[in-house]
């Protein structure tokens, strides 16, 4: 690992990637740190998703842009797309949510819109699969930041998926179990 300047295509990433976790932050930490509530943070990113996720999208496109020039992409060369797989399958998702990121789509798309975003959730894991993967063997700081800050938002998904899944089935079981008749209930 080194401590050096990065490369500006990296900078890039790692501001896209910034960017991209403050998005995905305010829902999460509202279900599993309820006490963040208090602090305005995540209402104040969920106020601002569509433009962080916006600028997200630009700062991957130009970080994807100029690594690609610098390393002389084939594009007929199916085996390209596979070297860069994890990126570019992020990149068509970033490309699918930033051009629905506005009332026009939410009214279009109704109850597919959520579903459609949720696509961010499996990106997730696709980016950090992507550094790994793009970093091996010269990991900097900034890797190391990079990839601890996705462990983290990564748990706290798992963590609240386990909470709704938690929630739904006690929601279930009161919905199942019947209710005592007052003829029961009464001495
Ligand atoms: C077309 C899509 C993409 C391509 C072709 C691409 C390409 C690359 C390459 C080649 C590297 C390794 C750079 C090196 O060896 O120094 C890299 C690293 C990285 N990429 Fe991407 N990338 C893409 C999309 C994305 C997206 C969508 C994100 C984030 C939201 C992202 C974030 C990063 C980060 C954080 C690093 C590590 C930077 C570091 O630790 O120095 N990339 N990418």
């Amino acid at each position: 690992m080194t401590i050096e300047l990065l490369p500006f295509p990296n900078v890039l990433g790692f501001l896209a990637l910034f960017c991209y976790i403050l998005t995905l932050l305010p829902t999460n930490l509202r279900i599993v740190i309820p006490a963040s509530k208090k602090t305005k943070i995540p209402k104040r990113l969920l106020q601002n998703r569509r433009l962080i996720g916006l600028i997200s999208f630009l700062l991957a496109l130009l970080h994807g842009w100029l690594l690609i020039r610098k390393q002389n992409f084939d594009y007929l060369d199916p085996k390209t797309y596979w070297v860069y797989f994890q990126g570019v399958a992020s990149f068509i998702v970033f490309t699918i949510l930033a051009i629905t990121s506005n009332d026009w789509s939410v009214k279009r798309l109704k109850k597919n819109w959520r579903k459609l975003h949720s696509l961010t959730y499996f990106t997730m894991f696709m980016v950090t699969w992507h550094i790994w993967a793009k970093m091996a063997e010269h990991w900097s700081s900034f890797t190391l930041i990079g990839l601890s800050s996705m462990g983290f938002v990564i748990l706290l998904y798992l963590k609240r998926r386990y909470l709704e899944y938690k929630a739904n089935q006690v929601k279930t079981k009161q919905q199942t179990t019947p209710r005592k008749s007052l003829s029961q209930t009464s001495v």
